[in-house]
C-alpha cells in the first residue's frame, strides 16, 4: 500500500508514542519504495518523530534495482535511485556510527546489545551478507563481556525458513539470506538467541538449534503489524499490534485483508491455467476463490490449514496448502526464555 505509507507510519508512530515505558524503536528495512531521494528524506522525518532513540537498517526497496522488479506503474523515472553505500551515512542518527561499514552496533538499554546488519543484496531482492561484514560481526561480538547483556541482531532477510523450503524453492529463496548457513555459524559461536526480520510480510517465528528468527509484517501491507517486545529476567515477552484503522480507511484491517484475497485469487487462478495444472478458466478461479483466505491467514501467523481434497479438488494441492501450518513457537504473543551467555 505505497500511496497509505505515510499515512500508516504515522498511525504506527502515534501508538508506539503513547505506550509507557518504550526504550527504542527497531525498523527492519524497506523505508522507501525504490530508494528516491525524497522518499529518504521523508523516511528520515518521520522516523524523527518517534519520541525515543530509532534504529534502522536497509532493505532491498532501499537501494537501485533493476527495472524488472520494479513494477511499471510504481516508477518514478526522474528519481535516480540512492545506493545502499550512502545508506549508513544518511541513517547516523538511527543507529549508524561508520559512513564507510553497512552494519552498527550499539547498546540501547543496560540489557541489550543491537546489532544492525545490510543484508540486501547489490540490485537484487535476495539476502546477503558481505564476508567482510561477517568479519565485522565476529569481532563485535567477540568484544562484548558483559554477561548482563542478551545480543539482538536485526536485518532485513530471513535466515530460518519461515515457509516450507524457504531456503531452496524459488518461490520463497529470495526472501532469504543466501548465505544464511555463514552468518548462523558466527552467531551460533557467539551464543547469540535473537534475530529480528523483515522482507517476508509476515508474522511468524521460527527457532533452530536454539536461534530464534523472529519475522514481523510490513506496515505498508495486512496485518500491518508492529511488535512490542519486554525483556525481563532472562525472558523476552513479545506482544503484537495491528495498525486498525488510518484516517483514508477507517475499516483498513477489513480493506486491507479484501484487497489482498482478491490480488491471490488471481495470482493463483493464473498460475492454475498453466501447467502442470492447465486448468480450464473457470475451474481455476473456483480453486482459487476456495484458497482465498490461505495467504492472509498465513501472513497473520499462527495459522492452520485443514483443506480437503473434497474442496480443491487435487490431493496434491491440499498436501502442499496444508504444509504451511504454523509449527511451535507462537507467532503473534509468546515469551522466549533467553540463555545466559
Ligand atoms: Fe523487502
Amino acid at each position: 500500500m505505497y500511496g497509505e505509507s505515510v499515512e500508516l507510519l504515522e498511525a504506527a508512530i502515534a501508538e508506539i508514542n503513547a505506550i509507557p515505558d518504550i526504550e527504542f524503536i527497531l525498523v527492519a528495512g524497506d523505508l522507501t519504495k525504490d530508494s528516491e531521494r525524497y522518499n529518504h528524506d521523508r523516511a528520515r522525518e518521520l522516523l524523527s518523530r518517534f519520541r525515543k532513540p530509532v534504529f534502522c537498517i536497509p532493505g532491498n526497496h532501499d537501494q537501485p534495482r533493476c527495472p524488472e522488479l520494479r513494477p511499471a506503474e510504481c516508477l518514478d523515472p526522474h528519481a535516480p535511485s540512492v545506493p545502499a553505500s550512502e545508506f549508513p551515512r544518511l541513517y547516523r542518527d538511527f543507529g549508524f556510527t561508520d559512513p564507510s561499514v553497512s552494519a552498527f552496533s550499539c547498546d540501547p538499554s543496560p540489557d541489550v546489545h543491537l546489532v544492525g546488519l545490510c543484508s540486501a543484496k547489490v540490485n537484487d531482492d535476495r539476502g546477503y551478507l558481505d564476508p567482510a561484514i561477517l568479519v565485522w560481526l565476529d569481532a563485535d561480538l567477540a568484544r562484548q563481556r558483559d554477561s548482563r547483556r542478551h545480543t539482538i541482531v536485526m536485518l532485513h532477510h530471513s535466515i530460518i525458513d519461515h515457509v516450507p523450503a524457504e531456503s531452496v524453492d524459488p518461490t520463497f529463496s529470495w526472501f532469504h539470506v543466501d548465505n544464511a548457513f555463514d552468518l548462523k555459524a558466527v552467531l551460533h559461536r557467539h551464543n547469540v538467541q535473537l534475530t529480528l526480520t523483515g522482507h517476508l510480510h509476515m508474522q511468524d517465528v521460527t527457532e533452530e538449534d536454539g536461534l530464534y528468527n523472529i519475522v514481523t509484517s510490513s506496515l505498508a501491507g495486512y496485518p500491518h503489524a508492529y511488535r512490542v517486545m519486554t525483556l525481563r529476567d532472562d525472558a523476552i515477552a513479545i506482544e503484537s499490534h495491528r495498525i486498525a484503522s488510518i484516517p483514508s480507511l477507517p475499516d483498513l484491517q477489513s480493506y486491507s485483508r479484501r484487497f489482498v484475497s482478491d490480488t491471490f485469487v488471481g495470482i493463483l487462478t493464473d498460475a492454475f491455467r498453466k501447467p502442470p495444472f492447465s486448468y480450464p478458466q473457470d475451474h481455476a478461479h473456483d480453486v482459487a476463490t476456495r484458497l482465498r483466505d490461505w495467504w492472509p491467514s498465513l501472513v497473520s501467523g499462527d495459522a492452520q490449514f485443514t483443506y480437503t481434497a473434497e474442496e480443491l479438488g487435487d490431493p496434491v494441492l491440499v498436501a502442499y496448502f496444508n504444509s504451511f501450518s504454523d509449527r511451535p513457537p507462537a507467532d503473534n504473543d509468546l515469551v522466549i526464555n533467553l540463555r545466559r551467555s
